[in-house]
């Protein structure tokens, strides 16, 4: 696999703080988190989702290979989690997350439909199978990103294709 190459790295951990409860925010780490993901990600063209719920993170990062290797190196040794465990890389011809830098989900809707689909009664990605994690990244990118309107946006992107996108994709045999 070359440097250049598409991957996509879906990993989970463990946060070491205790969250926050918001009223109906998103958790202040977790916005810090994700301020600084957008800012890099841009920069780096990776994109992704994260997604955090009931204490733990579930991660989702891709582009060239060489530059999601590098920052998934920095995401482990970063305090703020632990028991940083990888799920899933694989070469892809197509990215899930193109249009985001790093798009926020929260446990809520889609995700908790998942987990009761299989069964869960709480958000333990370690023990996520290739099929529930193929469900969950899915239920991702159809789900809403709370954030949006909270934290400011990068840049670069982090918001859906405007609808000439769909054009242009279409136009590239990616629609
Ligand atoms: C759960 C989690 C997810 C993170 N995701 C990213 C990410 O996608 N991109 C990124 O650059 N940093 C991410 N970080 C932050 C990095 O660990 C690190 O703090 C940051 O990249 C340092 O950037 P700076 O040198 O610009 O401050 C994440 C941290 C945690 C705990």
């Amino acid at each position: 696999m070359s440097e250049q190459a598409t991957v996509r790295l879906v990993y989970a951990s463990r946060a070491t703080f205790e969250p926050q409860k918001n009223a109906n925010g998103i958790e202040p780490n977790v916005a810090r988190i994700l301020m600084q993901s957008r800012r890099n990600n841009a920069r780096d063209r990776i994109g992704g989702v994260l997604h955090f719920g009931d204490g733990y993170f579930f991660q989702c990062l891709e582009g060239e290979r060489g530059l999601v290797n590098k920052v998934y190196q920095r995401i482990g040794e970063d305090p703020r989690h632990e028991d940083v465990r990888l799920l899933q890389m694989e070469q892809v011809d197509e990215r899930k997350f193109l249009d985001w830098s790093m798009k926020y989900v929260a446990i809520e809707s889609q995700v908790q439909r998942l987990l009761d689909q299989y069964g869960l009664s709480a958000f333990r990605p370690y023990e996520f199978n290739k099929q529930m994690i193929h469900g969950l990244l899915q239920a991702c990118v159809a789900a809403e990103d709370p954030s949006r309107a909270e934290i400011p946006d990068s840049p670069v992107a982090n918001r859906p294709r405007q609808s000439g996108g769909g054009f242009f994709r279409r136009l590239l045999g990616r629609g």
